[in-house]
């Protein structure tokens, strides 16, 4: 079976960009992994996540992907350039959002929420080097705030006082806008405004993600394809427990859904 879009994340945060996804191409077949067993990616090496990414690209490329989105800023940096060099498809990577929101800071100062393996990475830095210009740019690693939401705490009061502990100090330095550089976070944002206030602006890739995505298909895939019309809209897969993965994917995907354990050759 060909013809769907694979989209992996160390866990559930890619479900953030799958819902762009989504509303960006509402026919497309979509394939999502969540590497549950193997979250965080954000402490472990390059080395690591790449070899994850690896295996998962390969399953979802078994699994009948054409496509594929890394909805994982960390494992972006760490592995796009190997799955660019090792498979012959579109391979959409992201990253925090610095050119928008170079864009839209009026303070001049903008900070930046991530994982420590996307702001200690090169591609981070060549990214600041491009687009920063005159701007302040303040990060902040943010551990433990991905965990939150792998357990659906999505507005706890130890989620609140992390999210406290990460902004303070980029509000304290003048920021006025935050990129939420991981793809776990888009779904902290009505605790985010209500802990920075609604004057901070919030910026994330998703929806920039879904569009390139689009772009891609449309130049090099869809002539491709055979026309035949979807028989699964979206199948969801991961490595750690399928009846947790199922509770937490159903709420953050605003809908039941069955969440399937990745054969044993990948996880
Ligand atoms: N969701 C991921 C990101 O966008 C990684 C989170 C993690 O596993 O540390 O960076």
């Amino acid at each position: 079976m060909s013809g769907s879009i694979g989209v992996f994340d160390s866990g559930v945060g890619g479900l953030s960009v799958l819902h762009h996804i989504r509303q960006t191409l509402p026919n497309e077949r979509l394939i999502y992994v969540a590497d549950s067993a193997h979250v965080p990616y954000g402490d472990k090496t390059p080395e690591y996540i790449t070899q994850r990414s690896l295996t998962l690209t390969r399953f979802l490329i078994e699994h009948g992907a054409d496509a594929i989105v890394i909805a994982c800023n960390t494992a972006t940096a760490a592995a796009a350039a190997t799955l660019r060099s090792q498979f012959n498809i579109p391979i959409i990577g992201m990253e925090p959002a610095v050119k928008p929101a170079v864009a839209a800071t009026q303070s001049g100062v903008v900070g930046v929420l991530a994982t420590i393996g996307t702001l200690e990475s090169a591609r981070f830095a060549a990214l600041l080097e491009k687009y920063a210009g005159k701007v302040e740019i303040v990060t902040q690693g943010c551990p433990g705030l991905v965990e939150q939401v792998e357990q659906g705490e999505l507005d706890s009061a130890k989620t609140r006082e992390l999210i406290k502990r990460y902004t303070e100090p980029l509000l304290a330095r003048g920021a006025d806008t935050l990129i939420l550089g991981c793809t776990h976070y888009p779904f902290l944002v009505p605790l985010i405004s209500e802990v920075v206030g609604a004057n901070i602006t919030l910026v994330d890739t998703g929806e920039a993600v879904a569009r390139h995505l689009k772009q891609r298909l449309e130049t090099e895939v869809l002539h491709h394809r055979s026309g035949l019309s979807p028989t699964k809209q979206a199948e969801f897969f991961t490595s750690g427990n399928a009846i947790e993965a199922s509770r937490i994917m159903s709420l953050l995907w605003n809908e039941a859904v069955e969440v399937r354990l990745l054969p044993s050759e990948f996880a």
